[in-house]
Parts: C-alpha cells; structure tokens; sequence
C-alpha cells in the first residue's frame, strides 16, 4: 500500500496506474476509520482496479465552535485497516499541502440544496464538503468515488454537483453500518459516556417505530413526524435539532409520504451531535440506495 503526503507523491503514484489503464476507485474519509468507512472500501473496489482512500480532516467544512481541533485521529491505526482490507493508496495531506494557495476563494456553492436539514444548522458545511470533494475529484480523477447513505445530505449534493458540474465521476452509496443496537456507526461516537451511548441507540430505534406506522399504512407527515418526536422524548439525553421527512432527491418536505421518502434526525447526545436517516421501504429506486 502506497502512502501520499504530499500532491507530488500522489501525482506520481497515479500516473503510473493510469498508464497501466486501471480503473481507480476513491473513498474520501476524515479518518478514526470504523467498519462503515471500511465497508465503502468494497463498493470502491467492484469493477475498478486501484483501491484509493483520502484521510484529511478538513478545515472548511468546520464551523466555527464546532470540533475541528478535537475531530479524533488515530493514523497507524487506519492504515493497518485500511491495508488490510486491500488498498493500494492513502493519501493524507496536511492542511498546507491540500489547500497550497491557502483556503480556496473559488468554492462550490451547493445551491438551495445545501439550505435543507443540516445545511440550516451548520451555515458553511456543505460548500466546505463540495469544495474539497471537488479538489479531491481533480487531484485522483477517479472512475469510481463511494460515500455512505449515513450522510445522506452529503451524498445527494455530491451527485448532484457531479451531474451538474459534468465531473465524469461514477459516484456510489453504501449503506448505513450499525453497532449491534442500531446505532449509526461514526468516528463521534468515541465522544459519548455511556450513559450517552446508550440513549444514542434511541435515534435508530424512534426511526424503526416511524417506518412500523408508515407500513402499518400512515402516510400523513404530520402524524409520522409527531410519532417520531414522541419516540425520541423517550431518550432523556437526546435534544432534538431537527426530524423530518423529505423527498429522496430534493430534500423537500413530503406530504403525504410516499414510499423512497427519507427520514431524517440530527440530536446532540451531550455535546456530541450525531446523525441518522432511514429510507422508507417499497420505493421503486432509492436515490443514493
Ligand atoms: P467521514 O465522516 O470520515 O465519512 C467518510 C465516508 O464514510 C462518508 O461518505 C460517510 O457518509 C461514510 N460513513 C460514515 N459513517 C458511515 C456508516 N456508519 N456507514 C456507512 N458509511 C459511513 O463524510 C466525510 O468524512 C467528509 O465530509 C468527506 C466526504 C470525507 C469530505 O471531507
């Protein structure tokens, strides 16, 4: 396994691989990997010959307040991960190295899009993601790049920059990996107490009650948004930021729901602000499913 630090590093790799015509595929992560990140490695690795991940915690998606500074980082570990589970490249550029010209002033700006769920809590994220998303597109030129339904926010404003930027890039979503009580799995949760852990389980368990009454036949958003309110009321150390249901491509909120539609939670557990979605069953094709 190839280790890049720096873009020269990283250029010369690949150029090797691209006069051998391989097919790379890319996994963008910020590290602290954990099973969920590791599961995105095999999504990368069907169809493409060259196995390529990215660790870099990213200053500009990072609100000011928020935890950049102690965004948890365990390099050795990841590598013997990642190395383990068949890639051939890591690249792990330092702040200096991935923005060289400083912090970029051309960004993307991810459009009304970038406005719904989290994108009213964290003013900023998504053009900090989509920027450096699009840095990294442009220094690997992947055939493949794989991002998790966990972020399902992220992942619709990637494809759509793709498709809407022509960026060529064959994007991929894998799906949400649980610890073994439903809990979305994510670097943050090393932050919980476990007292925290144990009411972070509650997140997945009020989404699972709200698809119990969408196939039980409810499809008032009214009703199933209460539904999962009450749910979560359950979970004492949960604070709600915000619960919805939306279009699977346009983030809109739905009424009535349909099948495909996305249930979406964001709760700070203490000062740890986590994350979750389902997809609501029978719909003909998931967007990023
Ligand atoms: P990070 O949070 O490290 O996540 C890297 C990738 O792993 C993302 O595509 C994310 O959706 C996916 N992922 C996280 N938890 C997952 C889980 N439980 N199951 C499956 N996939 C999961 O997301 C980012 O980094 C950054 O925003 C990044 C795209 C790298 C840009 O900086």
């Amino acid at each position: 396994m190839i280790l890049a630090s720096t873009r020269r590093e990283l250029r010369e790799a690949l150029a090797s691989v691209r006069e051998h015509g391989l097919r790379i595929g890319f996994v963008p992560t910020m590290g602290f990997l954990h099973p969920g990140h590791l599961s995105l490695l095999d999504l990368a690795g069907a169809g493409t010959d060259f196995l390529a991940v990215s660790i870099f915690v990213n200053p500009l998606q990072f609100g000011p307040g928020e935890d950049l500074d102690r965004y948890p980082r365990d390099l050795e570990r990841d590598l013997a991960l990642l190395e383990a589970r068949g890639a051939d490249l890591v690249f792990h550029p330092s702040r200096e190295e991935m923005y060289p010209f400083g912090d970029p002033e051309v960004t993307v700006d991810p459009g009304p899009l970038g406005l719904r769920l989290c994108g009213g809590f964290r003013p900023g994220h998504f053009r900090g993601v989509l920027t450096v998303v699009a840095r990294l597109f442009g220094l690997f030129r992947p055939q493949v790049a794989v991002f998790g339904q966990k972020d399902y926010q992220q992942a619709v404003l990637i494809r759509r920059m793709v498709r809407d930027l022509e960026l060529g890039v064959e994007v991929r979503t894998g799906s949400v990996a649980r610890e073994p009580d439903g809990l979305a799995m994510s670097s943050r949760n090393v932050f919980l107490s476990p007292a925290e852990r144990a009411d972070a389980a509650g997140i997945h368990r009020s989404l699972l009650r709200v698809q119990d009454a969408f196939e039980a036949g409810e499809r008032s958003v009214g009703v199933l948004r209460e539904r999962l309110v009450l749910e979560l009321r359950a979970y004492p150390l949960l604070s709600l930021q915000y619960g919805e249901i939306v279009h699977p491509e346009t983030l809109d909120p739905v009424d009535p729901v349909a099948p495909g539609g996305v249930v979406a939670v964001a709760a700070h557990c203490g000062e740890t602000r986590l994350i979750d979605n389902i997809i609501l069953p029978g719909g003909a094709h998931g967007v990023v499913a």
